[in-house]
């Protein structure tokens, strides 16, 4: 087990890419605490991990308040006495032209993307300065390195990422806390589901557009990326700090 008697707080975590994290993160030993916007989500994610025999509690909770952040973060050590591991998954989603975005887009998209994964930080790094040590990893994005068509609220969030990242390395590697970002390529997940509607696409239509772009013919797994996530969150990654792992079949890479 690799992150045996570990406690992870995942945020998001009430769908995708979050609920694959939380059950992989729970099969390896780690005790998970499953914040989400959605209590409906986060309830189905607790369940399925107890389902299999694992330890969860849900939390109600919006990263971009910071609030609810340090609500994140009590309930954890209130719940299991530590925290190990954030993983900070949740994401706002807002694709357009930079004309059309609205102060409100912004705002939200900032709010969520940037903001939320900085006071999740916040609120964890003293439990983890008293552990003795932490791994963080933040969700970013293949579109945090490229352009795409009407993608800009999102793709400003998910730069920023990135040197929030390397910068929080820095000044977190003291404390023994590791830092890094996983960038994943085109995902089959609710999310990716609410682009595929919006562009009236099927599933064909979807592993064509996306996954002829990529080596593999088709989208990636919620699961594929979980892999990743545990690497970054576990022990085996304990010299990697300060970087972004891409899990993107190739999509970048051409
Ligand atoms: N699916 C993809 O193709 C893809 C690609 C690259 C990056 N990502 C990133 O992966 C992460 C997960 O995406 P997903 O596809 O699983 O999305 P998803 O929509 O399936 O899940 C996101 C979860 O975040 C929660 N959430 C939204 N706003 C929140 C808030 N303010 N506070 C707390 N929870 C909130 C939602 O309720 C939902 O449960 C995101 O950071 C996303 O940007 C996804």
């Amino acid at each position: 087990m690799r992150v045996k008697d570990k406690v992870a707080i995942i945020t998001g975590s009430g769908s995708g890419i979050g609920r694959a994290t939380s059950q992989l993160l729970a099969e390896e030993g780690a005790k998970i605490v499953v914040a989400d916007i959605n209590p409906a989500g986060a309830n189905e994610t607790v369940r399925l991990v107890q389902e299999a025999g694992g330890e969860a509690v849900a939390v109600e909770a919006d990263v971009s308040k910071e609030a609810d952040a340090q609500k994140i973060a009590d309930t954890t050590l209130d719940s299991f006495g530590k925290i190990d591991i954030l993983v900070n998954n949740a994401a706002a989603f807002i694709f357009k032209r930079v004309e059309n975005t609205t102060e409100e887009d912004w705002d939200k998209i900032l709010g969520v993307n940037v903001k939320g994964p900085a006071f999740c930080v916040k609120a964890v790094i003293p439990a983890m300065k008293t552990g003795g040590g932490g791994a963080i990893v933040n969700i970013a994005s293949i579109s945090a390195f490229i352009a795409q068509p009407d993608y800009v609220p999102y793709n400003t969030s998910k730069s920023a990422i990135l040197n929030f990242t390397r910068c929080l390395a820095m000044d977190l590697a003291p404390f023994n806390i590791r830092v890094n970002s996983l960038c994943p390529g085109v995902i089959h997940t609710p999310a990716l589901e609410r682009v595929m509607a919006d562009m009236n696409f099927s599933l064909e239509d979807a592993n064509k557009h996306w996954g002829e772009a990529c080596f593999f013919n088709r989208l990636g797994k919620p699961s594929e990326i979980a892999h990743g996530i545990l690497f970054l969150a576990s022990d085996d990654a304990s010299f990697v700090t300060g970087t972004a792992l891409v899990v993107d079949g190739g999509y970048t890479a051409q």
